[in-house]
């Protein structure tokens, strides 16, 4: 079994991790070891940069009794053109798991066909499931729940949107989308999400889009590969802004969450992130606990689908 969408994912799945997630976070702070993994190795292959992905799951899997091994491209013969194809095939006789991040998502796909160990993405181009799960883990957590949820979206429609866009398809909760044209979510992922649950919709006023929202959700306007593209989005994206004026639209008690890096003032305020509403540090976190419950659910209960 492989994790490289949402959509790899049922809804019993998803919230099986939730639960396990949320036992291993209370088992941690009370100081309970908890070691499955002892003598398993995580391979992580990074072809992008990371701080959370990356320290996440190594803590994920030390804390579980495993090791962790760090491969970037630059330094491993990924970097020198060495085929993902036989790549995954030598990882499979070494570690037990690898995660990836990398540009294409077909190139992932290509590596999880060759792979006979779990796969996990670590971000791609496209998707960006494990962020997206931790996120859900947040809500829960604030909220009491996903459902009944409406969940909103500020701005790019990049690998953390079509993530969402997939976890609303699974989950059923209501997702709004505000994207400036042309910047609009992968339009397959779009279609087939909207035919599963009609409460998905992506419009471009923002204001729509945070009226009366539970959580506000928002991205950097440039991600990782489009950084020569940074001036023409800053001008696209002008307005798709989580700001207090936009906050004030949203309910009351609303969460604002961002993956992060964060680039304030662009896509978000100062005062909004370090604000009452932002959890994106306790987001931050979740990113550890949810890494453990799918090492578990991968490695120790050997998840099939
Ligand atoms: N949110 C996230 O994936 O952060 P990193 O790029 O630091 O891993
Ligand atoms: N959309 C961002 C997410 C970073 C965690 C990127 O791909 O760069």
């Amino acid at each position: 079994m492989h994790l490289l969408t949402i959509s790899d994912l049922a809804k019993n799945d998803i919230d099986h991790l939730l639960d396990t997630a949320a036992t291993l976070k209370a088992r941690h702070k009370k100081g309970i070891p908890h070691n499955p993994l002892r003598g398993r190795t995580l391979g992580l292959i990074f072809e992008k940069s990371s701080t959370r992905t990356r320290v996440s799951f190594e803590t994920a899997m030390y804390q579980l009794g495993g090791d962790a091994i760090f491969i970037s491209q630059r330094d491993s013969q990924i970097g020198r053109g060495e085929p993902i194809k036989d790549t995954a095939r030598v990882m499979s006789r070494y570690v037990d798991a690898i995660v990836i991040r990398t540009f294409g998502h077909g190139i992932i796909e290509e590596y999880a066909k060759y792979s006979t160990i779990p796969v996990i993405n670590g971000l791609t181009d496209t998707h960006h499931p494990c962020q997206v799960l931790a996120d859900i883990l947040t809500i829960v957590e604030k909220k009491g729940g996903y459902k009944g949820m409406k969940v909103c979206w500020i701005g790019d429609g990049n690998n953390m949107a079509n993530s969402w866009i997939e976890a609303a398809m699974v989950l059923g909760f209501e997702l709004t989308l505000a994207c400036p044209k042309g910047f609009w979510p992968d339009e397959m992922i779009l279609k087939k999400a909207v035919a599963a649950n009609p409460k998905i919709r992506v419009i471009e006023s923002v204001e729509d889009a945070a009226r009366g929202a539970d959580v506000l959700n928002t991205d950097v306007w440039a991600s990782m590969g489009q950084e020569e593209e940074a001036l023409e989005r800053r001008k696209a994206f002008k307005g798709y802004q989580i700001n207090s004026k936009l906050l004030g639209l949203a309910k009351k008690d609303a969460i604002v969450m961002h993956c992060l890096p964060a680039h304030r003032e662009e896509e978000i305020t100062e005062e909004v992130l370090e604000g009452p509403n932002s959890v994106v540090w306790d987001e931050a976190e979740n990113r550890l606990h949810i890494q453990k419950a799918i090492l578990e659910w991968l490695l120790v209960e050997g998840a099939t689908r």
